[in-house]
């Protein structure tokens, strides 16, 4: 363990490894998106260099997670050559005391809800600072909407009572793109009282593809901690 290493570089590692842990040989595995999970897909990556772990297949959820898969060596597959996910690991910018998500901040949310949901065991890695008591209160809702339909899903937004912004590029003139070819809007609401409800009523708007929310798929998350200097990681299920 490097000094120079930030607390939260390292809290992502030891949930990335720990996620990487449970992974057995012989899985289907779900690789998510974003910098937490990278470090899952690295640690994947290892125990397959070192042969502790054989005959994993991964499905990215990703253009970002099939080039860092290809990078550590693991073998990927598509949702229609198979018919199960065993695990799938991924990261999340909010998780609220009932495991419910929002997720989207990489703008790979479709894709991600649709692995996620399929995997019999679906693991969230996070860093303690994602931890909150309501969705909403320190994330915007990502929702990702078809390019003819963005100015009527934006006003179909505000009459719902969320304050929608179009995601714009870095580095990229005009707005973010997805791996879809899509666009995302992030919508601020007050407090989202009823994520149930809320994903179902964002998901019904024509244009509107998928939303962040993720409401009852979680079944294990992985808490990043460094008390003390101290990484740790801590299980809540
Ligand atoms: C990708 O669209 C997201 O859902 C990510 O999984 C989420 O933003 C977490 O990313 P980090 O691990 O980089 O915070």
């Amino acid at each position: 363990m490097s000094a120079e290493i930030d607390a939260t570089t390292l809290m992502k590692q030891q949930v990335g490894k720990a996620a990487a842990d449970r992974v057995q040989s012989g899985s289907i595995v779900g690789l998510g998106t974003g910098s937490t999970t990278a470090y899952a897909i690295q640690f994947l990556g290892d125990r397959l260099k070192s042969g502790e772990l054989k005959d994993i297949i991964g499905v990215p959820t990703s253009f970002q997670a099939e080039v860092l898969a290809k990078q550590y060596g693991i073998p990927l597959t598509t949702l229609d050559a198979i018919d199960h996910i065993d695990i799938a690991i991924d990261g999340a910018d909010e998780v609220d005391p009932q495991l419910n998500l929002i997720k989207g901040g990489g703008a790979a949310h479709t894709r991600e809800k649709i692995v996620d949901s399929l995997a019999d065991l679906f693991i969230v890695v996070v860093d303690s600072s994602k931890l909150v008591d309501k969705l909403g209160s320190t994330f915007k809702l990502p929702v990702e909407v078809i390019p003819m339909a963005y100015a009527p899903v934006m006003r179909a937004i505000q009459k719902l009572g969320g304050k929608p912004e179009l995601r714009m590029g870095v580095k990229k003139a005009g707005p973010v793109i997805t791996d879809q070819g899509n666009m995302v809007i992030d919508v601020k609401f007050d407090t989202i009282d009823n994520p149930a409800e809320l994903e179902k009523t964002l998901n019904n708007i024509p244009g509107v593809l998928e939303n962040g929310l993720f409401v009852g798929v979680t079944n294990l998350v992985l808490v990043g901690e460094v008390k003390d200097g101290q990484p740790s990681v801590r299980e809540i299920s």
